[in-house]
């Protein structure tokens, strides 16, 4: 990093000429404040470059300072911005700078009005008061799934709660907000600075930049580790930050914990004396929970939705096979928090089903079921699973558009689609998957939910 003395004392030279060298230089890569206007720079001069600041502040653009979405600059831009739409960022940033922001402000600005967009299907209305990183914003809790870590400690009874990484704050606004204290400890000092805004409207919240696994006297304590690094997702719990087995230690100090973790650990990595939840919502698995301390050991398929299934015993003990059945009237795909929990057999017991093929999770069965826990089809035609009499079959049905499921076959879907060059009116789902019988594509209708 360059310091930034040397071009404020260039401006006493010739005040212009470095402030606009030092900004060609930032390139748009930072800024530096100078929080009153120098003395010896002319005010009405100033006043045409940057009007906004004339008389009161310049920014001075400098090498490798990275403004920070927290910048008055960039927070008072934003509130002025209108929605984002990707396709007026030209037209927009041309207008901003003409009236005399820096590439910079700007290019902040518009970089958190473009997470807020992003971040409304998780957030809703709450992501246009908040700021995030992006990486930050993808690892941040779904809100449906942080109100249920924060029910789950409440009705453990849990009052004053430890945050181990709270990242920009999502899990802590739920904590919060159901009236928990809350020391949330976060190493990464911009998110830290982020979760305090975006929590800033909370008497009952502490941010600090600490390690969050030293000193915990609470009775509570919540973990999320990163799981992402440079290279992307990291599948070994011991590479996590914080490691797993650190984190399940220091969970053993307070009265109930949660950890969240990857929905397809490994079973082998979970403790024989928690109950592990995976959430799902709207059939998407969201994430695996480990608590310790909230009752006995179980496997436990939640649907945030409404439904749960819950498999006893160690989390980390054997999951029980069926043996698969031939092809029946209906078939049932089980929501993935289910599959997971590996609570298939139970369902299996339940509703009389049995798999189409061994470790398939596409189940089989003679009568129609209505179960939050299952999607259901009933079968129309079973077809080889050969594209050139797919093809045909579907061009005879007048079939243009194709919903292809599939398990255990190793087909693309899109290119499948694009292949079979479908161009009817009619619509139509195929499952492709093993059968008893060998691999089958099966045209189905998929049957009402409710
Ligand atoms: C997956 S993010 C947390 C996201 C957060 N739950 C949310 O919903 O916004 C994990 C965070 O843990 C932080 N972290 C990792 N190890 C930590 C430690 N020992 N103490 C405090 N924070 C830590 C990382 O910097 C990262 O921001």
């Amino acid at each position: 990093m360059v310091d930034p003395l040397p071009h404020v004392h260039q401006l006493t030279q010739s005040w212009a000429k470095p402030y606009g060298k030092a900004a060609f230089h930032a390139g748009g890569k930072g800024s530096l404040r100078v929080d009153s206007l120098p003395s010896f720079a002319p005010p009405t001069k100033t006043a045409s470059l940057i009007p906004r600041y004339a008389g009161v502040m310049i920014s001075i653009w400098h090498y490798g300072v990275v403004p920070s979405p927290l910048h008055a600059d960039v927070l008072h831009l934003l509130d002025q911005l209108p929605p984002y739409r990707e396709d007026e960022v030209f037209s927009l940033t041309n207008s901003l700078r003409k009236d005399g922001w820096q590439p910079e402000i700007i290019s902040q600005a518009l970089t958190q009005a473009r997470l807020r967009e992003k971040a409304v299907p998780k957030f809703g209305d709450r992501a246009s008061k908040m700021l995030f990183t992006s990486d930050a914003l993808e690892q941040a809790s779904r809100p449906e799934a942080a109100a249920h870590h924060a029910r789950i400690f409440l009705d453990a009874g849990v009052q004053s709660l430890r945050e181990i990484g709270c990242g920009i704050g999502a899990d802590t606004t739920a904590f919060a907000s159901a009236g928990l204290t809350v020391t949330a400890r976060e190493l990464d000092n911009e998110r830290a600075r982020l979760a305090r805004h975006n929590l800033a409207d909370f008497k009952n919240v502490r941010i600090d930049v600490a390690d969050g696994l030293a000193d915990i006297d609470e009775d509570g304590m919540w973990a999320d580790p990163a799981r992402r690094g440079a290279k992307g997702r990291i599948s070994n719990p011991e590479e996590w930050m914080p490691a797993l087995s650190s984190v399940v230690r220091a969970a053993r100090g307070v009265k109930v914990a949660g950890i969240k973790v990857a929905p397809g650990i490994d079973h082998a990595h979970l403790p024989s004396d928690s109950r592990v939840e995976w959430l799902s919502l709207g059939r998407d698995l969201i994430e695996a929970i480990i608590w310790l301390g909230t009752g006995e050991p179980a496997r436990v398929a939640t649907l945030l939705d409404g439904g749960q299934l819950v498999v006893p015993g160690p989390p980390n003990g054997p999951v029980t096979m069926v043996d698969p059945a031939p092809l029946g009237e209906y078939v049932f795909e089980p929501d993935p928090a289910i599959i997971r929990s590996g609570g298939i057999a139970l369902l299996c017991e339940k509703y009389d089903l049995a798999p189409v093929a061994p470790g398939i999770a596409y189940l089989t069965g003679n009568s129609p079921i209505t179960s939050p826990f299952l999607d259901a089809f009933q079968v129309k035609d079973v077809l080889p699973l050969q594209e050139k009499k797919l093809a045909r079959e579907l061009k005879s049905r007048n079939i243009g558009s194709l919903e292809i499921k599939k398990r255990g076959v190793d087909i693309t879907p899109e290119t499948l689609r694009k292949r079979l060059k479908l161009s009817g009116t009619e619509s139509a789902t195929v499952i492709l998957t093993p059968l008893v019988t060998g691999r089958h594509a099966l045209l189905v209708n998929r049957l009402p939910q409710h």
